[in-house]
């Protein structure tokens, strides 16, 4: 029988696995889950295979607070054991994190067929970590399932034609989740009582590297969000990384700063928030998701169509442009009825496409 070995490590992983895994188990494909550890508190790891009832993982590697080489060194030696003990007909992978790289190198040098869930994403900065991940794994890849049409015409634009694997658009899985948890999240969640946030405020995350890792863009990034929160209390689920780097400048910032949510306490944030504020790649479109705005302290964005259709602002990380880019999208109106992710439907996409091709 056809096996899926999923290789899962950080946050929006969890995510993007808790929708596919469901139609695969709902098409009777097996699947085992290995999770690299790259994620290990309980608010970024283990709260989303609770609360989205994602598959135990088989294996838990614990690589993690490493250098990107020692890590994606470490996470291969340790993959290469399992997926020859474990011989699976295919080896998933998603997004662009260090766990997605060292998955899709290590099955394709067993001859193990790739299949990678969100590809053909370009940023056109080789200096992000996940720009060097997300080409490499495409390259290597047999089955690439896309996102959106840019994702394709970037695919088709480096030659991807001219390769041996396949190419589908699948639309984002994300949405998926969005849809599929949004009415749950409305029952249970706490998080808006529990920390008193006010009927208006800005969801703001902060995690790139190069928001976090260079101080000047970091300060500017706080400086912005310090004199929005004048206006309109700002929320900011932190996640470690950045909360380290804070400590270590001894940084305070004046807006609400609470410890990483669930995802159903995310959710509900996106879901009541007047705008969104962020770095993140998935919460960019979580935003379009819930009908809010975004600023995105980018230089550049994987998702173009949201910036296109004026949904998103890159303002990236200086105080000026930030509070300028807030100040255009706060009230703005928008019709976000547009289908640009598949409406919900892109794990289905996947697992039909896996019965065929397996
Ligand atoms: C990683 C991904 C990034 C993705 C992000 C999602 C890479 C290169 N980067 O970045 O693409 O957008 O995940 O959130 O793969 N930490 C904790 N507890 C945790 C997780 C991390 O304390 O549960 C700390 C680590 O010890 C480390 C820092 O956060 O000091 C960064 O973690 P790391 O996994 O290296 O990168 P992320 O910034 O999380
Ligand atoms: N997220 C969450 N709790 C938080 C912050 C983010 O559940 O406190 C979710 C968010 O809704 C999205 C995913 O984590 O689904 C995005 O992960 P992240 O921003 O860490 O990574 P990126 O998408 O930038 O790779």
């Amino acid at each position: 029988m056809a096996k899926i070995l999923t290789v899962v490590g950080a946050r929006p992983q969890f995510i993007k696995a808790a929708a596919v895994s469901r139609q695969l188990s709902k098409h009777g494909i097996s699947e085992l889950i290995v999770h690299t550890g790259q994620h290990f508190d309980d608010n970024m790891s283990d709260v989303f295979f609770r609360e989205m009832e994602i598959p135990k993982p088989t294996y838990n590697l614990e690589i993690n607070s490493l250098g990107h080489g020692a890590m994606t060194g470490r996470m291969m030696e340790a993959l290469e054991k399992i997926m020859v003990d474990e011989k699976p007909s295919a080896v998933m992978v998603y997004g662009d994190t260090n766990s997605t790289l060292a998955g899709a190198l290590v099955a394709k040098k067993l001859h193990i067929r790739v299949v990678h869930v969100e590809a053909g994403l370009r940023s056109f900065n080789m200096d992000m970590p996940e720009e060097i991940n997300r080409i490499l794994t495409d390259r290597i890849s047999d089955l690439l399932f896309c996102p959106t049409d840019a994702a394709i015409r970037n695919l088709k634009s480096e030659g991807f034609d001219n390769f041996q694997s396949k190419i589908v658009k699948n639309g984002d899985v994300m949405q998926d989740a969005a849809y599929f948890y949004i009415e749950k999240a409305r029952r249970i969640s706490t998080v808006i009582a529990e920390h008193s946030i006010p009927e208006r405020f800005v969801l703001a995350t902060i995690h790139r590297q190069e928001n976090t890792d260079n101080i000047d863009n970091l300060k500017g990034i706080i400086d912005g969000l310090n004199r929005i929160n004048k206006e309109i209390s700002v929320v900011v689920p932190l996640h470690p990384r950045t909360r380290k780097i804070l400590a270590s400048h001894k940084l305070s910032p004046e807006f609400m700063i609470i410890d990483p949510v669930g995802y159903f306490d995310m959710i509900s944030l996106l879901n009541n928030c007047s705008l969104v504020v962020t770095d993140s790649g998935g919460v960019q479109k979580e935003a379009f998701f819930f009908k809010k705005h975004c600023v995105t302290m980018r230089e550049q964005t994987e998702w173009v169509e949201l910036v296109e259709n004026g949904f998103n602002a890159l303002c990236g990380s200086s105080s000026e442009k930030l509070y300028g880019s807030y100040k255009a999208m706060v009230s703005k109106e928008s019709d976000f009825g547009i289908d640009l992710y598949g409406e919900g439907k892109a794990s289905e996409v996947i697992a039909r496409e896996l019965l065929e091709w397996l």
